[in-house]
Parts: structure tokens; C-alpha cells; sequence
């Protein structure tokens, strides 16, 4: 019997897969990067089939460099990317709607009456970047063919058949009873979905079906939403603690236990994860635009790349007087103010590529030390220290800054892929429900530990710097919705 299991994390800018072994750790793995489409009017999409032939190379490549088989398969999603198919063929009637698509603001704008209620009920603000919105825009603009879903669920009905969802990407509905960890006959009147045929809203670990895609039959047992993956295998399983993951965005998110603790700091309240039918709960906050703002940055020729991050922005001791907001794609918690755009101030003949640099890592950085002053808020205590991981945590200076703002020491998981870890680790405990969390999920430990080099007096003003110009954007921008 196989020990090993394949975790696929499909992401938004690629689709990574491990075979990981209890014993030896990750033996395989595999990528496919990927492309959406940036288009009009905000719009975000990528071909659906493309998602699904990513998820089914990086697996078999993965098993190839493993070159063993694997006893269950675990996949994380992207959480708010929508589609329209068909049950009867599974063919994609639409393109995907990435999360970051903002065409929905539409429907938002007219449910503005409703914004009170649905939070109340969902634990989620009236924003295009959860998957209801899309779905209606969907249903509006595009067909009222087929069932309309998040990607998970057409992924894991192409691989294995199962019509089902996780508890905890169902929460980035805004269709779900946060109480009920239910569907609400409510919500989905509210936003016109009344009658929709609707996923089965499953554990995130226990087995879904059989899937032959990546070789002979092997079970699907675990399926989660890539944020809360990363928040288990980031260990933090205790209320009270938080990680961040710097992707394509950089998601924030705390434990806050088995009862749902509705935000006051314009946070997200959602489900972490459920499992033997008990719910996790957490607070989430994001920032839009982190790995995709880096890539902006590389369009204009200022870097080559992440990669290239620390030695233009060390060429120069600081930001200079340049203030970068980058809501490339607007902000989201603890503002919600998706309409609003980017802005760049305080540029003289003198910037120069470093300046532009650190001006984007402080703004990122100040992004996230926002959410993490609503999560303390919420939590009625300080944070002590911040998990971190994603790609951009490479960057000394990105995490240095974060240290230097947040005043709290930031901790570089030593586990690249921690979304990927988070998924096989309830592949195991799907497969081998005697086995507990803390056996499935790898041992937690840094790989670095940023501590604060500047005073708190200097972090306050460069926040404050940062607060004063998102008021200004804010200010000068008509809200939507
Ligand atoms: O909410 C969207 C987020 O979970 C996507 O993450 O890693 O695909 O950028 P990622």
C-alpha cells in the first residue's frame, strides 16, 4: 500500500503539485505557470480546460519525479474563480472568471440595500471579488445554461465525477450560512440564484471519488480553499495566532476557533476549514495586488523580476519621498473599495527604479499591517509574531519592511508550497481519519525570522505617510457601490 499522497495547489498563476511522503517528505514535483487574461473594464479570465490540463501535467509530472504511486491525491483551489458548465458533459459553457475580475461591481451596485444582511448571514462584505456576484453576473451576461460554481467544484467533477464543494470554499461564496455551514435560501434569493443546483457542501478531508487522471485510480480525500491550506500547514491551528501568504495577493488570516467571531474591523469572518463535520473558524483580510504588482513593476522595465526585488531596492537607503498605493486592482479589506486605482506620489527628478522599489514594499507591507491592526482589533489582543509564506517572502527587503511596520517579528516558513502541504496533509487525514492534525500536518518551523530594525515611532509615521495618501485616493474616488 502506497504511503505517499499528491497535493495539487491550483492557484492563479500556476498550479503546483508535490507527491509527499510521511517519511521522506516531498519526493516530486511539478509546475505549469499560467496566464489570465487582463482585459476591459476589469475583467480577469482564463480557459477553463487550461486549469484543468495544469492540474492533470503538474500532477503527472510530480508522480514521474516521485516515480512511485500515491495512495490519495489532495487539491486546493483558488476560492473565488468562477464558471459556468455542463453537468451532463462537464464541458466549460463559460471562461473562467478569475477572483480578481471586477465586472461584477454591477451586481454589487444594485444589492447596495442588501449589503447589511448578506453580511450578517455569510460573515462576507458585498464585494465582486467573492464568487456570488460572479455567479449572477454570470447568469446575467453570459448564460442561464448549466450549474454555475466555483472551479473546484468543475475540477473535482472532472476528475472524479463528485458534484461537491468544501465547507471553507463554499464561505467565499457569499451564498453560505457562516452559523449553518449551510447554503442560505437567503442569500441566494437575494442575489437571484433561487433554483440554482448547488455543489454538496463536504468536509475538506474524507473521500470524494476515484480519479483516474493521473494514472491508475486513486481516491480525492482532501479539497480546501489555498488560503485556509496554507493557514493548516502553517500550523496555526490555536485562535490567536495568524499567517500571511504572499502570492499573486497576499492573504491575512487568524484563528479564531470552533464559533464564527463576526469582524468589526472590515475583515472577512469565514470558515477555515471543517473536518468530522466540526468548524474551524477564521478572520481573512487581503491585499489585491502583491506578486502581480511586482509584475507591473517588471512590465515597466524597472526590475527583471521578483527575483530582482532586493538588489534594485537596495541600491537606495530608502523610499525617498515616494508613496506607492498599490491598488492595481483596488483595495480590499479593510476598505472595500474596489473601484479605486493605484497612486504614486511624491516623485521628483531624483527617483529612481529603488525608489520605485521600496516605495512598493512599504505599500504592500503598510496593506498588510493594516489588516493585521483589524485583526487585533477583533481579537482583542496584539499579534506577537506573523507566519509568512509565498513566493515573495524570497525578498529580504519585502519581509524586513514587514517586520519594521508590523513591529512584530516575521517568520519565513522553512516549507516552500505551504498550500500544497496544507492539502496533503488532509489527503492523509481523509484517507487515515484515525490520524490527527498535528500528525498529518508537517512540523512548523522558520527558515529566517525577520525582526523590527526601525523604532515604533518611525513605523507609525511611515503608516501614517501610507494611511494619509489611501484617505487621499479614496477621497478623490466616487464609490461604486
Ligand atoms: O482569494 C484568492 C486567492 O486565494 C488566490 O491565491 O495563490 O492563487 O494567488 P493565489
Amino acid at each position: 500500500m502506497p504511503h505517499a499522497v499528491l497535493a495539487v495547489d491550483q492557484g492563479t498563476s500556476g498550479t503546483k503539485a508535490l507527491v509527499i511522503c510521511p517519511e521522506r517528505g516531498v519526493i516530486g514535483t511539478g509546475t505549469v505557470p499560467l496566464a489570465p487574461r487582463y482585459g476591459p473594464g476589469g475583467s480577469v479570465e482564463i480557459d477553463p480546460g487550461t486549469l484543468l490540463s495544469s492540474v492533470v501535467d503538474a500532477g503527472r509530472q510530480a508522480l514521474a519525479e516521485a516515480g512511485e504511486p500515491v495512495a490519495a491525491v489532495g487539491l486546493a483551489n483558488q476560492g473565488e474563480t468562477v464558471l459556468a458548465w455542463d453537468p451532463a458533459t462537464g464541458e466549460p459553457l463559460t471562461d473562467a472568471i478569475v477572483w480578481q475580475d471586477r465586472r461584477a461591481e454591477t451586481v454589487c451596485a444594485e444589492l447596495t440595500p442588501y449589503a447589511g444582511e448578506l453580511t450578517r448571514l455569510t460573515g462576507l462584505p458585498l464585494d465582486p471579488y467573492f464568487a456570488a456576484p460572479k455567479m449572477a453576473w454570470i447568469r446575467r451576461e453570459r448564460t442561464r445554461e448549466g450549474v454555475v460554481t466555483t472551479s473546484d467544484s468543475w475540477l473535482i467533477h472532472r476528475l472524479t465525477g463528485a458534484f461537491v464543494t468544501d465547507a471553507a470554499t463554499a464561505g467565499r461564496t457569499q451564498l453560505l450560512d457562516l452559523d449553518q455551514v449551510a447554503w442560505s435560501s437567503r442569500a441566494l434569493d437575494v442575489y437571484g440564484l433561487a433554483g440554482e443546483r448547488l455543489p454538496e457542501v463536504v468536509d475538506a478531508a474524507g473521500p470524494v471519488g476515484d480519479t483516474t487522471a493521473f494514472g491508475p485510480a486513486v481516491p480525492l480525500t482532501g479539497l480546501l480553499v489555498d488560503q485556509q491550506a496554507a493557514l493548516l500547514a502553517q500550523s496555526v491551528t490555536e485562535p490567536g495566532a495568524a499567517k500571511c501568504t504572499y502570492g499573486t495577493g497576499a492573504f491575512l488570516l487568524a484563528q479564531t476557533g470552533n464559533t464564527p467571531r463576526r469582524t468589526t474591523g472590515g475583515l472577512v469572518s469565514c470558515v477555515a476549514w471543517r473536518l468530522g463535520g466540526r468548524t474551524s473558524y477564521c478572520l481573512d483580510g487581503q491585499v489585491y495586488t502583491v506578486a502581480s504588482a511586482v509584475r507591473w513593476l517588471t512590465g515597466l522595465g524597472v526590475i527583471s523580476g521578483a527575483a530582482d526585488l532586493d538588489r534594485v531596492g537596495s541600491s537606495v537607503p530608502d523610499s525617498g519621498s515616494v508613496t506607492f498605493v498599490p491598488a492595481l486592482a483596488g483595495l480590499a479589506a479593510p476598505w472595500w473599495r474596489g473601484d479605486v486605482r493605484g497612486s504614486l506620489t511624491g516623485l521628483g527628478l531624483d527617483t529612481g527604479p529603488g525608489h520605485l522599489v521600496r516605495a512598493l514594499c512599504e505599500g504592500i507591507a503598510a496593506q498588510v499591517a493594516e489588516l493585521t491592526r483589524a485583526v487585533a482589533a477583533d481579537l482583542g489582543r496584539p499579534l506577537t509574531s506573523l507566519r509568512v509564506d509565498g513566493g515573495l517572502t524570497r525578498s529580504a527587503l519585502l519581509m524586513q519592511t514587514q517586520a519594521d511596520l508590523l513591529q512584530i517579528p516575521v517568520e519565513v516558513s522553512a516549507l516552500p508550497d505551504a498550500t500544497a502541504l496544507g492539502v496533503g496533509a488532509l489527503a492523509r487525514l481523509g484517507l487515515d481519519p484515525r490520524l490527527t492534525t498535528e500528525q498529518a500536518v508537517p512540523a512548523w518551523r522558520p527558515s529566517a525570522v525577520y525582526e523590527p530594525r526601525i523604532s515604533a515611532a518611525e513605523a507609525a509615521e511611515r503608516l501614517g505617510r501610507f494611511r494619509t495618501e489611501v484617505t487621499a485616493l479614496l477621497e478623490r474616488t466616487t464609490p461604486q457601490v
